[in-house]
């Protein structure tokens, strides 16, 4: 289970994505990015936070440090903004935190270069989890003290929104033509070498443990929080085994 602190703070919304996360204070002193169980997209995006953002850890990327964040709505009663106000009264009980990268900048394709090594392993990476969000508009990377720093894996996943097609739905090819690295040359072949022997049965088991009940629970056609992880576990790890040979768009995916 992800690490529980409470929040003390709200400090302001973040208005760069979509989702309007919350930057928030709590208890450990630390600073995080607030992402709310009530928002448009609901809990499945914050199991698609902690199972991908914990995978990505695992095989090495970098992912700022998840915890759960308990919220008293309390807390944004002096927010002025109706619709932050909205996503505060809705969001009591646990949320998603990400460890606030202070000073990170957001990272610019045109701006930055990036090793070829590197860029396959965050494409093949995003391949696995059928990431849709990290493309050269909108590339959900950050630039922090001069490394790559990896965050809002919200829209990954697809076929978590209808389980009984979801063994076909992971079997589709990846288009990464739009991927905010497919300008670097991403080696995906050496990546998936590396990696794809990493993704197994017990570290889907240790990452998906990651995940809190509390967002899996009463998911229609699966009777226990635990049925629920392990068929959030079978389609990454057919995939992991091929999905190199179904990134589409990149010269270098052949
Ligand atoms: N851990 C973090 N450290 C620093 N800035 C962050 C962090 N997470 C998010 N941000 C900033 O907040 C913006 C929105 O966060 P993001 O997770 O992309 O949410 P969404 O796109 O769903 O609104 C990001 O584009 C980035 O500028
Ligand atoms: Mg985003």
């Amino acid at each position: 289970m992800l690490r529980e602190v409470t929040a003390t703070r709200y400090i302001t919304p973040l208005r760069e994505g979509g989702s309007l996360p919350g930057l928030v204070e709590a208890d450990d002193l630390g600073t995080y990015v607030l992402k709310f169980r009530g928002a448009g997209q609901g809990r499945k995006t914050l199991v698609a936070e902690v199972l991908c953002g914990e995978l990505a850890r695992r095989l090495g990327l970098r992912v700022p440090p998840l915890v759960t964040i308990e919220l008293d709505p309390v807390l944004g009663l002096g927010e002025p903004d109706r619709e932050v106000q909205e996503l505060l009264r809705s969001s009591g009980g646990a949320n998603l935190g990400m460890g606030f990268l202070s000073g990170a900048l957001g990272f610019d394709p045109l701006a930055f270069s990036v090793d070829p090594r590197e860029a396959g392993r965050i494409v093949w990476f995003d391949a696995l989890v059928n990431n849709v969000d990290r493309s050269w508009r909108n590339p959900n990377l950050l630039m922090h003290r001069g490394d790559l720093w990896l965050i809002d894996h919200g829209a990954t996943m697809i076929w978590h929104h209808n389980w009984p097609g979801a063994d076909t739905s992971a079997a589709r090819a990846y288009d990464a033509a739009e991927h905010a690295l497919a300008r670097f040359a991403p080696d995906v072949a050496s990546a998936a070498a590396t990696l794809s022997p990493l993704v197994t049965e017990d570290l889907l088991a240790e990452v998906t443990a990651e995940i809190p009940d509390a967002w899996l629970v009463d998911e229609p056609g699966f009777d226990t929080p635990d049925d629920l992880r392990r068929a959030y576990a079978r389609p990454l790890l057919a995939r992991a085994a091929v999905v190199h040979q179904r990134i589409t768009g990149i010269e270098e995916a052949k």
